[in-house]
């Protein structure tokens, strides 16, 4: 998963659909932004312990590494999460993507990668040519639009590409979803609503209510939690 500019909420989206979901739509989520990443800080997990390491590790060893073993589950639900390092620094000299790319084909859980901003590196285009969809978070504003529509050359380049409509408060999102799909012909997978409450759980910024599970975020996470493990081949 990726957005193009801004900060959608790629990270919170990606542990809407990991975070609740029970065995049979466990997700193994890697959180790979050039950038940098924040699970580790939000979920207070070890900065020492993140897919930096993780790869380093992997490449000084003669077998390979099964990144479901080596994971973190922080999460109420069964998925789990190999964070990236908070530094951008360190997230680009590592090389991460590259050596996803390389290692993804081993993993035979259903993986769902936090890839942060499309910033045209070399590392990030291998990272998104070996996947089997990219799914865009978007904005239905012309800013967001215009950097989607600017990329589009690129990102024809990686695996087929879907786009998730952020809703906006006060605009019936079905409508700017269906223009954002014209402009920029890709199909929409669903609209993402606007709910800070729950956003902020995820963020791990404010406990989580009793009735998370059931807030609108937590739906749509999981509706898209049972259509990436729906179309998952069986290992
Ligand atoms: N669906 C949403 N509704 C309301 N607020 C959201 C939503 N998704 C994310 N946010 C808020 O937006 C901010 C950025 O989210 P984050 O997921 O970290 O973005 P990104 O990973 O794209 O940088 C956070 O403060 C988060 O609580
Ligand atoms: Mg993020």
């Amino acid at each position: 998963m990726v957005s193009v500019a801004g900060a959608p909420g790629v990270t919170t989206l990606v542990s809407a659909i990991a975070g609740v979901a029970g065995e049979d739509h466990a997700l193994l989520v890697i959180e790979a932004p050039p950038s940098g990443g924040t699970m580790a800080s939000r979920w207070r997990l070890d900065v020492r312990d993140t897919v930096t390491t993780t790869a380093k590790l992997a490449m000084d060893l003669a077998s390979p590494t099964d990144l479901w073993d080596v994971a973190h589950h922080p999460w109420l639900g069964a998925s789990r999460v190999i964070p990236a390092h908070p530094s951008a620094v360190v997230m680009r000299q590592a090389q991460a993507g590259e050596w996803l790319a390389t290692h993804m084909p081993a993993v035979s859980r259903p993986t769902l990668i936090d890839a942060g901003r499309v910033d045209g590196s070399s590392d990030q285009l291998i990272l998104l040519e070996s996947v089997e969809t990219v799914w865009l978070v978007v904005d239905p504003i012309i800013e967001q639009v215009t950097a989607a529509r600017a990329a589009t050359t690129w990102l024809n380049r990686t695996g087929r590409v879907e786009v998730l409509v952020r809703e906006q408060a006060g605009d019936p999102a079905r409508d700017s979803a269906s223009a954002v799909a014209a402009t920029l012909g890709w199909p929409v997978v669903a609209t993402i609503p606007n709910d800070s409450a729950s956003a902020r759980a995820l963020c791990g910024l404010s406990p989580p209510r009793r009735n998370l599970a059931r807030s609108p975020l937590l739906r749509t996470g999981r509706a898209l939690a049972e259509q990436l493990t729906a179309t998952e081949v069986p290992a």
